[in-house]
């Protein structure tokens, strides 16, 4: 999720990006840098760190120029640094590029081109597509950049310019968002609208496969195969605010609806295109360390907590290792006995957790080895562990925590294939099939989005907006979904809603069902769907208004609830990523209606640095 900037004309490039990217920092800000064409050649300044450290040396050296690029960098390869923050450039520095996504392909690319005797300056899958473009540059840009981007796989959003056509920018895009601004023979790209609205509000929302040469005469189209494309120029009417959210009116419902985007980051460049094998190289444990672990401590807070839940039972399920799973506060006081060979996953999405922080301390200090699973690059849990798995979800603005807890979902999916596959546990092919249905959530995630009118709907019924209290019920790997709604729920509208294990009613909670009293009821297709039917059936028996969420054609349901959200069919392990969408969106909507505030909730923190 980072934030690139560029810009043609005879205003100053330097001001034009640094402005852009100030307007895109919460897009990612662990480094940055700016490059720009001028009678020298390339000129480019980086920095690591915020965006402020690199406007001081701007200060100290400015960069005069024509043409430029700029990008403000959220690390998904290769830990922030000088040498790894955007630009990258080909070997002879001719060409700069700034990138936006995950060339999947990168490492076989990267091979190929170190084989010709490149040698590579940076960690990056961006510096691939610098020496990708050299490679076919012969006097025409576009048709280089078009080129090399037929040899890469993945998302991309990407700038380019060159030394030899001071004229010219470049501009593409394959996942990941970017649009062309047009101004009085000037032209613009940004990573969205903030980035240039202060400059132009006419821009043109690049698709996927194209490929834009920007000069001051104007913007030329085409795909990859050089078919020009005719591109519709819309006005943009957001005030500044709106514009950060995108048009959406919080960050919360816009980061609801970046989830398919993210799942996809966080499978990118973990499961490679062919390979269906699961690579996650920063976890830095080897594999006698994973062959002898016997067993591993899951730790976290909130909704990471949820998430380690369900990483419980996939790595339990796949990986066959015994997982203890301890919230963080607890588990600091409890003086907990750590056996030898012992992993411990912390997960955060901000990373500067203190409870959390404060378990990696004391597991490490009792021998554990640390690998992290986080949202936050370059973050204190991130640089206390040993070993990390991004979620490369990029920032999460909105207090509740919504795609930071699918991608957690998503990443420990990942760690139990690749954990069952080292240990010998999973076959290759029953490694493959797991694959197979992890590639499909993004898509039905999707789904989901795109159909929220029931959703919508039930928010905005009295009997569950106005409701004084509620529980959520799920079973087996549901269970945490069921605790995750009930925090989404009652941290955003203030609506007192409980998560509970379905079989655990009868042992008192139902005796607070009343015919007033929502239950929202998980029970999608699986293993324990007919215990499901049974407790919902208990339910309806003592009147209460049960909101079944099931999979699609399961009609039966209907008949035990009031109302019933369905998700699309899903591998049942792997379902908490779809059920938490459909939840996340009817507590958005009920606070919504509400008027809460839901970005920025009473009492509440987006990252609980203190204990
Ligand atoms: C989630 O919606 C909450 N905002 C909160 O529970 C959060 O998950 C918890 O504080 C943990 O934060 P972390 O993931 O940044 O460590």
């Amino acid at each position: 999720m980072c934030g690139i900037v560029g810009y043609i004309g005879d205003k100053s490039p330097v001001e034009v990006i640094m402005t852009g990217l100030h307007r895109l920092e919460y897009r990612g800000y662990d480094s940055a840098g700016v490059a720009v064409v001028n009678k020298d050649g390339l000129g480019c300044i980086k920095s690591l760190g915020k965006l402020k450290i690199l406007d001081a040396k701007l200060e100290e050296s400015p960069l005069l120029g024509q043409t430029g690029i700029g990008h403000t960098r959220w690390a998904t390869h290769g830990v922030p640094s000088e040498v790894n923050s955007h630009p990258h450039f080909n070997v002879a520095k001719t060409i700069a590029v700034v990138h936006n996504g995950i060339i999947e392909n990168y490492y076989e690319l990267r091979e190929q081109l170190k084989a010709t005797g490149i040698e590579f300056r940076s960690q990056t899958d961006t510096e691939v597509i610098a020496h990708l473009v050299d490679k076919y540059y012969q006097g025409d840009l576009f048709a280089a950049v078009k080129r090399a981007l037929k040899d890469c796989e993945g998302a991309y959003a990407i700038g380019v310019i060159c030394k030899d056509q001071p004229d010219v920018l470049v501009a593409a895009r394959h996942g990941s968002p970017l649009i062309v601004g047009l101004g009085e023979n000037e032209g613009y790209i940004g990573s969205d609208v903030p980035a240039i609205m202060k400059y132009t509000r006419k821009v043109m929302y690049i698709e996927n496969g194209h490929v834009c040469e920007i000069t001051r005469q104007g913007v030329k189209v085409e795909d990859v195969n050089g078919n020009p494309v005719q591109m519709e120029v819309k006005n943009i009417e957001w005030d500044d605010a709106a514009a950060e959210k995108e048009g959406y009116p919080h960050f919360m419902l816009k980061e609801i609806h970046q989830q398919a985007a993210v799942l996809r980051n966080t499978l990118g460049g973990r499961v490679h295109e062919g390979s269906d094998e699961v690579q996650l190289t920063d976890m830095n444990i080897s594999k006698d360390e994973l062959k002898a672990c016997k067993k591993i401590f899951v730790v976290a807070c909130g909704t990471a907590w949820h998430a380690g839940m369900v990483g419980k039972f996939l790595i339990e399920k796949f990986a066959k290792v015994s997982v203890e799973l301890d919230l963080a506060s607890e588990f600091r006081y409890r003086d907990p006995v750590i056996p030898e060979n012992s992993i411990m996953i912390p997960v955060s999405q901000s990373g500067e957790t203190a409870d959390t922080l404060e378990a990696i301390r004391i597991a490490k200090s009792r021998g554990a080895q640390v690998a992290a699973i986080v949202n936050a690059v370059g973050s204190s849990v991130a640089r206390e562990s040993h070993g990390v798995v991004y979620q490369q979800a990029g920032p999460e603005i909105g207090v509740a925590s919504t795609k930071a807890y699918t991608s957690q979902c998503m990443a420990f999916a990942l760690f139990a294939i690749w954990l069952g596959e080292t240990r010998g546990v999973l076959s290759k092919v029953e490694a493959k099939e797991l694959i197979t249905h992890l590639r499909q959530i993004p898509d039905k995630v999707d789904e989901i989005l795109n159909n929220q009118d029931k959703i919508k709907e039930l928010a905005n019924r009295p009997e569950y907006r106005d409701a004084v209290g509620c529980f959520f019920l799920g079973r087996n790997v549901n269970f945490p979904s069921a605790l995750e709604g009930a925090l989404k729920l009652k941290e955003i509208s203030y609506i007192h809603a409980e998560g509970y294990a379905a079989g655990e009613m009868k042992h008192g909670p139902i005796a607070l069902v009343t015919e007033t009293f929502p239950v929202i009821c998980i029970a999608v297709k699986g293993e324990t769907y007919d215990k499901m039917v049974s407790n919902i059936q208990e339910i309806a028996a003592r009147k209460g208004l049960i909101i079944s969420v099931a999979t699609e054609g399961d009609k039966s349901i209907q008949a035990h609830s009031k109302d019933v959200i369905y998700i699309p069919e899903c591998f049942e392990a792997f379902s908490p990523i779809l059920v938490a969408v459909p939840l996340q969106l009817l507590a958005y909507y009920i606070a919504a209606n509400l008027g809460c505030d839901v970005d920025q909730p009473r009492n509440l923190a987006k990252s609980v640095t203190v204990e």
